[in-house]
């Protein structure tokens, strides 16, 4: 029997997710269908059972009910539980659900293996201190970078995720104004601003020589993050897109114990 599998959020009909597990179905002959299901704001739980109680196999979880899933997993992987938010989930028998979170691997795999750029050693400059950055913390950590810096507007979120990160790796926090100073290899925009099509407040001298410059935002043109990098004589700058297909191809993996090929998939998205 065909394997049921979707996508959840609210809004939807945006969703790439779709057209992604298609594809990586399609090119290793998988029995699987994958469709977008748009859940009320208020009926999460509910929706999720529904689609379970009909042979579902598995969910990614979008906007806005990442943390919700979190708390509806019955078990949590450690990369779910230290990003305090779940974006796949995983049936198993007797109503067991697995809450998992493939964000921070997407994005360390995008790097590692897309960018050919090794993260250890190199010193890195997360902006942001939301849900998007706790999620990529464990995982950035886990590569060994020289130093991970949180900026954060607000600091004190920042100052509380070093805390709670430090037993992993060499964490600190700073604001955006203690910055003018240093030089960073990665520098990551996991802040919302893009949507409001803003640009945290970043000095220009923020980006060492060779420096990656990475967007967890994508669209059709160039972030204001990357824009304000270009400016800056960035060359290498990337958006989410790779992200997003490699979040997607763990999770793949996670449910079929195959891993896709994402290459192909990341270029169809960029010329889409
Ligand atoms: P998400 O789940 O996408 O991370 P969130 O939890 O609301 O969303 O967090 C948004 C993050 O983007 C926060 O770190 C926020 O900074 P504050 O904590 O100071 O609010 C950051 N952010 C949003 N707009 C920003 C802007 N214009 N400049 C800098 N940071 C911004």
């Amino acid at each position: 029997m065909t394997d049921r599998y979707a996508v959840i959020g609210n809004p939807i009909h945006h969703s790439k997710s779709p057209f992604i597990h298609r594809e990586f179905a399609r090119q290793t002959q998988q029995d699987m269908c994958y469709e977008a299901i748009l859940s009320p704001l208020d009926q999460f739980a509910h929706t999720v059972r529904s689609f379970q109680n009909q042979g579902g196999k598995g969910l990614n979880v979008t906007l806005p009910f990442k943390i919700e899933a979190f708390r509806l997993a019955t078990q949590l992987t450690e990369r779910a539980q230290s990003a305090q938010a779940v974006n796949t989930l995983q049936f198993r028998d007797h109503n067991e659900i697995i809450g998992d979170n493939t964000d921070g691997t997407g994005l360390v795999r995008d790097i590692e293996v897309n960018q050919a750029i090794s993260i250890r050693n190199k010193n890195i400059l997360l902006m942001g201190a939301g849900g998007a950055a706790r999620g990529v913390i464990l995982p950035l950590l886990r590569f060994e970078p020289d130093q991970l810096t949180i900026a954060n507007r607000t600091l004190d979120k920042a100052i509380e995720l070093q805390r709670q990160f430090a037993c992993f790796g060499n964490i600190r926090s700073a604001s955006y104004q203690e910055l003018t100073q240093e030089k960073f290899d990665i520098i990551i925009n996991a802040t919302s601003a893009s949507l409001a099509n803003k640009l945290p407040p970043l000095t220009p001298n923020v980006f060492a020589a060779q420096a990656l410059a990475y967007d967890m935002m994508y669209g059709k043109q160039l972030t204001p993050f990357l824009q304000f990098a270009r400016h800056c004589s960035v060359s290498h700058l990337v958006d989410g897109i790779g992200m997003l297909v490699e979040q997607a191809a763990e999770s793949f993996y996670l449910w079929r114990g195959i891993r896709p090929e994402t290459e192909t998939v990341i270029r169809m998205l960029k010329n889409s």
